[in-house]
Formats: structure tokens, sequence, C-alpha cells
């Protein structure tokens, strides 16, 4: 799996591309659409890794998924009760998106099961999900009383349950909604901040009886699921890379189409702007209940800020690389409240704070966060990805304005949520 790269510094960046479908919502599409009644059809999903572990997980529980294009598929749903035990281990690969919110679903079920993932998945905390869904009914073991993969899950007869969690994570809030699914009556979360609210709006769209309100979110038991027709966005995590690159490379001007702008996820444009970044949204619309813009991002100056509160779990997976914009900065940019980086498919703090300082950048880790002192260029040297998408193309984007190459070690990872990323990249980048 390793495969290391090289990357040259790049002059400015020009063009329009296109990112692949939101991984979140490819995920979503796949459960919701395998619980309707009636074929969904799925226009933009994301083939990589993560939604395909997803994706296999379904068909293992036997439900019909046709590849109807590239990115398109239909998907036969079963119905709430329509699942089968599967004969085997289900294997999340990499993905915790598909661990938790299946812990959640599979709770629901009356059918035993087990979760694993590879090595970085099985490190990482299950109790999150696993200690309210057993308070909901479900019998769930795993590694570490609970806390760790592979998990089995025996489940059925879930109570009504209200829910506070102590972390904002879409992660939890879904595992619980898509357990509440299988409630007679009303399941009720509440968290700390908004966070990717996904799952909200494409229940809804498949007809749930949802109440959001201030602080939370209830609903309602046993609903009938009807098929529906998704258009996924093209991943803001993933055009976020390009935000960054834009921005730093002097002289750049990228048009990225089609990109999903919902205000749980926008936070990169919030804190990019407030830094004082040049993005556009240009013709702002709203197929499948998820908004959407093209976005055009212009390079220039950027100071640095304080980042916190509400905004990190709107932004929690482009802080990343939000660090390489900051380390080229002005000034001092203080990232603080994201604790949750720790437990990410790596260390996200460790990762960015050993492979910035590698390459010349100031950036002092925090428990909670970082400290970051802006300079004017990187220098080349050699990082580590850590085996986490995010932290690979966080550090290409940082080459892309070195003084010398970067070697990244291991890059195949990449391919869990960008496939034909050093693709896209190569497309815009130099020119
Ligand atoms: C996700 C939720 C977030 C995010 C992850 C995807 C989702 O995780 O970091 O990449 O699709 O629900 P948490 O729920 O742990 O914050």
């Amino acid at each position: 799996m390793s495969e290391n790269r090289t990357i040259e510094p790049a002059g400015a960046l020009r063009g329009e591309i296109t990112v692949p479908g939101d991984k979140s919502i490819s995920h979503r599409s796949i459960m919701f659409g395998s619980l309707a009644a009636g074929t969904t059809r799925v226009e933009g999903f994301l083939t990589g890794e993560d939604n395909l572990a997803t994706l296999k997980a379904f068909e293992a529980m036997g439900v019909t998924i046709r590849r109807t294009g590239q990115t398109s598929l239909e998907i036969a749903g079963r119905g709430l009760e329509g699942l089968q035990e599967p004969a085997d281990v289900l294997d999340c690969g990499n993905s915790g998106t598909t661990m938790r919110l299946m812990t959640g679903l599979l709770s629901g079920q009356n059918f035993f099961s087990v979760l694993t993932g590879d090595r970085y998945l099985r490190r990482r905390p299950m109790k999150r999900v696993v200690g309210p869904l057993i308070a909901m009914g479900a019998r769930i073991d795993g590694r570490a009383g609970g806390e760790q993969a592979p998990l089995a899950i025996r489940g059925g007869d879930l109570r009504p349950f209200a829910y506070t969690s102590p972390v904002a994570s879409a992660q939890v809030k879904s595992a619980l909604l898509l357990a509440g699914l299988y409630v007679d009556g009303e399941t009720t979360v509440r968290e700390p901040s908004l966070s990717r609210d996904h799952s909200e709006r494409m229940l809804e769209l498949f007809g749930a009886d949802l109440k959001p309100f201030a602080g939370g979110v209830t609903i309602c038991g046993r609903p009938r699921l009807k098929a529906r027709e998704v258009f996924i966005p093209g991943d803001i995590s993933s055009a976020a890379f390009f935000l960054v690159a834009g921005l730093i490379i002097p002289g750049s001007e990228l048009l990225i189409r089609n990109v999903g702008v919902n205000p749980s996820r926008s936070g990169i444009i919030d804190i990019l702007r407030a830094m004082g970044g040049r993005i556009e949204l240009i013709d702002q619309r709203s197929p499948s209940g998820e908004p959407v813009a093209d976005l055009l991002v212009t390079a220039g100056p950027l100071h640095g800020i304080e980042i916190g509160g509400d905004l990190v779990p709107r932004a929690i997976d482009e802080l990343p690389v939000v660090s390489v914009a900051a380390a080229l900065a002005e000034g001092r940019t203080l990232i603080r409240d994201a604790r949750e980086l720790r437990v990410k498919e790596t260390d996200r703090i460790a990762a960015m704070a050993d492979g910035l300082n590698a390459l010349g950048a100031k950036v002092e880790p925090r428990e909670d966060g970082m400290v970051i002192k802006g300079r004017e260029r990187l220098q080349g040297g050699k990082v580590a990805s850590c085996g986490d998408h995010r932290i690979a193309m966080s550090f290409a984007v940082a080459a892309l304005n070195a003084t010398g190459p970067v070697t990244i070690e291991d890059t195949a990872c990449t391919a869990t949520s960008f496939p034909g990323f050093w693709d896209v990249l190569q497309s815009v980048a130099g020119k």
C-alpha cells in the first residue's frame, strides 16, 4: 500500500476542475437507498475505497446495487426490514463512517453481525456509539470492553431514547438516527454544536419523520422510506486542497465546479476568507436538498487568525490543509477546540505538526489544536502521510509552494476519498 511520491514546486494553478462526489453523502445514499422501498438512483457517487466498503457491506446483507455508469448507481431498496444476516464479517476498511453508522443500523436488526476494519480503524474509539446504542437495548461487544473493533452486534428490541453527545460528531448522531429508525417511538440526539447534517437532510428526502430543534434532532421510528433520485455534489473536503493551493501559489486562478456548500460543512470557506482569501460562490443551487455552488479562487496574501468553537465541526476534516495555509500566512494562527483531530484516521495534530516542521514551518502542537507562525515559503524535505488520505493531500499542497522537492511517504491512501487526486493536481499545476 506504500507508494512514495516526490512533488516539485509548481507555478500558478489555472483552469477548471471538478472533484469527486461527497464521501459523507455517498455513504448515506447507499444506506438510505437500501432501506427504502423501490429503486434509488444515485448520480455523482464517490467510488473511493471508504464508500466501496459501505457498498460491499450492503451487498453482503442482500441488497442488489448496480453500477450504471462511472459515478452512478441503482440501489434496489429492500425496505426497513429487508436486510439479511451477512454470512461473514463486514470489513469497513479505513472508514470510520462505515463502522460507526453501520453499528447504529445493525443495532436495529434481528440478526448477528461483526464489523472490522484496517489497523488504523481498529485503533479508533467506538464507545461513543457503542455506549448509547447499548443503552437503547443493543447487545454489542468488542475489544477493550467495546471501545475497539472488531465489534460483534446482536440487534433488535430498541427502546425510545434521548442522548446528549459530549462531542459534535455526525457519526454519533447518524448512528443513533439509524438505530432510531427501528424504535417504536422517538429517539432524540443533542450535540454541543451542529455537526454535518447530511443524514437529517437525506432522511427527510426519503420521507422520514424528523424534528430538528436548536441543539439537536428527534426522529420517529418505523417510517416508510421511499426511493429517491440522489444527486451528490463534489466533496468540499476534496475541493479544500485546491482552494488552499489556489490561494497560496501566486498568480493562481481556479474554478472548482459543482461543490457541496452545506453550511454545516462550509467552515473552510469562512476560515479562508477570514484569512484574507478570495473565494467566490457562483450559481448557487440545491438539488436533492443539498446546497451546491461553483467556487472561484484567486491567489493572494493570507494572514493568521484564531479558529475555534462552532467553526471547528464545520471544518473538521479541512483543518490539516488549513494548517498548510496558516504556515504560509502572515502572522500567527491558533487552532483550538479541535481535540477530535487526535482520533481521526491518524493523530492529525501530530502528523501535520511533524511534517510541516520538517519542511521548515513553525508549528507548536497543543492537546486540542496547534499554534502556527507563518512564513513566506516552506523548504523541501521528507514527510509521512501516516496512512491518512487527508494528511497526504495536505502535504501535496504544501509541496507546491516549497523551495525544493518534497517526498511524501505512503500516498496510496489518497484513494480513500479522492481517486485521481494526483491527475487532477497535475492537470492544473504549474501551467
Ligand atoms: C463524517 C463525520 C466526521 C468526519 C468524517 C465523516 C460523516 O466525523 O470527520 O470524515 O460522514 O459523518 P465525526 O463524526 O467523528 O466528527
